[in-house]
């Protein structure tokens, strides 16, 4: 059981995603108000390694909320998946004499929580990636504001493309998850949707835009995952080489790095400060080795076991509605 004066750690690691900064500010507060000394440890697992910790109170994590990125820093850190690396960083964290550990950050950062939880250090998660590819929960922080960046984007364009009754691809992030593509084509209006968990024809696909232009549509959409086969790149070498079979060209948008920059949605920032206090109160309450997300509507522990060897899958039955949806 943690007692007052204990220190715990928090860190931020991977990709940064709106709403980790409500996350770490509901994580200090939290961990403030039980009593606990809570540490932030710079740049993720490679601070966590080299030792970067700075004590933080309640007024050092104040004007944050709104923020996108995190005031943490972040880094990916290739050597925390080494056993040899995890040693080093148990080294900082007896250091400091941490008595736990809060990991906000995506899938691969919950699996190096799983296995530092693993060695026996008292670790608790908090689903945080844009892709929504973590195991164990509906949704993760991050995602409700990539998705609405990308949706402002595809609103931006149909303006543009009706305007010239044109055809349009759009490229969202989202690694080898196609959660943002399929939710941004369905929201967005989209003709067609690429995702990594489908095949896809290119024929198909430049079928399915032609078609629309056939029923009298204005504008014509494919939303592509960048984790895709056939992703934005690979689509436009197609577009080039068919040229003449198409009939028409394509105009390609690839939104990158734009969709982390965004401020945190209302959800983003509730979801966060609700899983940051539930996290900080479990270390309080001595209970780690657990990741927290929302699931069903409330806010969930799931075993970073779990979330470990777990795989998220999609709805696919969404991709047939988004087919009905674009008649
Ligand atoms: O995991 C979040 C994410 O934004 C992915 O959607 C994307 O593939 C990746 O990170 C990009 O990584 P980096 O910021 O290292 O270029």
């Amino acid at each position: 059981m943690i007692t007052s004066m204990t220190r715990i750690g928090v860190l931020t690691s991977g990709g940064d995603a709106p709403g980790m900064n409500a996350a770490i500010r509901a994580v200090v507060r939290t961990g403030t108000a039980g009593g606990a000394e809570v540490w932030g440890i710079g740049h993720g697992f490679e601070g966590l390694i080299g030792g970067e910790a700075r004590r933080l109170g309640p007024r050092d994590v104040g004007g944050i909320i709104q923020q996108a990125g995190t005031v943490l820093h972040s880094a990916r850190c290739e050597e925390f998946y080494e056993e040899t690396g995890r040693r080093r960083a148990i080294d900082t964290i007896d250091q400091y004499g941490l008595a736990g550990l809060v990991v906000i950050g995506g899938s691969g950062t919950q699996r190096g929580a799983a296995d530092l939880s693993a060695m026996g250090v008292p670790v608790v998660g908090i689903a945080s990636t844009i892709d929504n590819d973590i195991y164990g929960v509906d949704i993760s922080i991050g995602v409700d504001t990539a998705l609405n960046i990308a949706l402002e984007a595809i609103d931006r364009l149909k303006a543009t493309a009706s305007s010239l009754q044109r055809a349009f691809l759009v490229e969202v992030m989202g690694r080898d998850c196609g959660y943002l593509a399929l939710m941004a084509g369905l929201a967005g209006g989209a003709e067609t949707i690429v995702i990594p968990e489908v095949d896809t024809d290119p024929a198909a696909v430049f079928a399915d835009l032609a078609a629309a232009a056939e029923r009298g549509k204005l504008h014509a959409f494919v939303i592509v995952a960048e984790g895709a086969a056939f992703n934005a790149e690979r689509l436009i070498a197609y577009a080039r080489e068919h040229r003449k079979a198409i009939g028409f060209e394509l105009r390609a948008t690839i939104l990158g790095h734009v969709q982390r920059g965004g401020i945190p949605t209302a959800f983003d920032r509730l979801l966060a400060t609700r899983a940051g206090a539930a996290a900080a109160e479990a270390l309080l309450a001595g209970t780690h080795g657990t990741m927290f997300g929302l699931r069903d509507g409330a806010i969930a522990a799931v075993p970073l076991a779990d979330v470990k060897e777990g795989l998220k899958t999609l709805d696919l039955r969404l991709l047939d509605l988004a087919r009905v949806m674009a008649t």
